[in-house]
């Protein structure tokens, strides 16, 4: 099935984006449904030039989102992040220190702002497989599990940014 042709980027305007997913069982997770929804959403966050999707970014009511960092130009100095699906996650932060980093979001086009975000956060998830899984993350890929998160939990990032001088428009 093609993904990316079936579901489509709600905006931040549909009310679905500002409430929390819904949980899923292992069983639901192994269902042909769900398998085929991640690989729809890995797809679309390749199409799109994301670094994560949440699924209630594509109006579907359940707690999976999908990252991944491969080199470009506006993230150089980044180690590449394999594809990751993360399911029902979970997360603590592990460390007081925060930093701050411009976000963007495929729910809010073409507009990015400066978001604090905890460095070190570990995360308990269950993975595709329904293996409960648990890793420290740090940097980047903690920043990105953190708006992914957030989205699960019906924030978008603009509730994150302390300082709305920070926001710039931007084309694509
Ligand atoms: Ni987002």
């Amino acid at each position: 099935m093609n993904v990316a042709s079936k579901l489509e980027v709600i905006g931040s305007d549909d009310p679905r984006l500002y409430l929390p997913a819904s949980q899923l069982t292992i069983e639901q997770i192994k269902s042909k449904e769900v398998q085929e929804l991640i690989d729809e959403m890995l797809n679309l966050m390749h199409s799109k030039g994301a670094v994560g999707v949440a699924a209630n970014q594509l109006g579907v009511d359940m707690s999976i989102a999908v990252y991944g960092y491969k080199y470009r130009s506006e993230l150089p100095q980044h180690p590449e992040i394999k594809d990751t699906v993360i399911i029902n996650p979970l997360i603590k932060p592990t460390t007081d220190v925060i930093e701050m980093a411009n976000e963007g979001c495929l729910s809010i086009p073409n507009l990015k702002g400066l978001v604090p975000r905890y460095r070190d956060i570990y995360c308990r998830y269950i993975d595709r497989d329904g293996v409960r899984n648990k890793k420290q993350l740090h940097g980047l890929e903690a920043r990105i599990v953190q708006h992914e998160h957030d989205h699960l939990a019906g924030i978008l990032f603009l509730a994150r940014v302390d300082d709305f001088s920070t926001l710039q428009f931007f084309d694509k």
